[in-house]
């Protein structure tokens, strides 16, 4: 692979949410795009990344999220929203990073986490899949994370939308490099 031809798959992956609707996204497919998170630089190896495919259950997942978002005030129209937002693509990943031992490992494993994601987008856009990187709601994450499966100093990094693309999004431009030299 050239230079080149990553540089097109880096401008290729857009935050998308146009996706086929009804055409399901193959659990092995998402095993092997959390496989490519898990080559993204680790410090001290401490393998931070967590899964979770979520799918049929993705409606009981934004009812959960929702009845914790009431429950904390907030307001009818976004806990109304969140109780419908996880359909809008047939498979989520939601991607966590466990606690370290001091504050510092868990700012790496997280660091870390966050790579592995790109990975993960990435990956995806070369198998035509269109892809949304979405933060967990505020207030949510212990729900979440109990919800996936994780242990509670788990941090949810990303709820990653999937699905097959279907149209392309628009491309945000980016700002000129500045790379300072000394
Ligand atoms: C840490 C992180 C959290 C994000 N959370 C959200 C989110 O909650 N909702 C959302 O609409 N986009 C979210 N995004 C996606 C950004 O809005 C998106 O990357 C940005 O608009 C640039 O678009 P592009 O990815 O197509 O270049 C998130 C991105 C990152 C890196």
């Amino acid at each position: 692979m050239t230079l080149d031809d990553f540089a097109a798959l880096v401008r290729a992956r857009r935050t998308n949410m146009q996706v086929q609707a009804d055409r399901e996204v193959p659990g092995e497919l998402v095993e092997q795009l959390c496989a490519l998170a898990q080559w993204a630089p680790n410090h001290k190896r401490t393998w931070p990344w967590r899964f979770c495919l979520v799918t049929t259950g993705r409606e009981a997942f934004g009812n959960r999220i929702a009845d914790t978002l009431a429950a904390r005030g907030e307001e009818a129209e976004k806990v109304a929203k969140t109780r419908r937002k996880y359909l809008r693509t047939p498979a989520l990943l939601v991607v966590g990073s466990a606690g370290g031992d001091s504050t510092l490992r868990t700012a790496e494993n997280r660091d870390a986490v966050a790579a592995g994601v790109q990975n993960i987008l990435l990956g995806a856009t070369a198998a035509g899949l269109a892809s949304y990187w979405s933060s967990c709601p505020k207030g949510a994450n212990e729900v979440a994370a109990e919800l996936c499966g994780f242990t509670a100093d788990t941090q949810i990094v990303a709820i990653i939308y999937l699905g097959w693309q279907a149209d392309t999004a628009v491309t945000p431009q980016r700002p000129a490099v500045q790379l300072n030299t000394l």
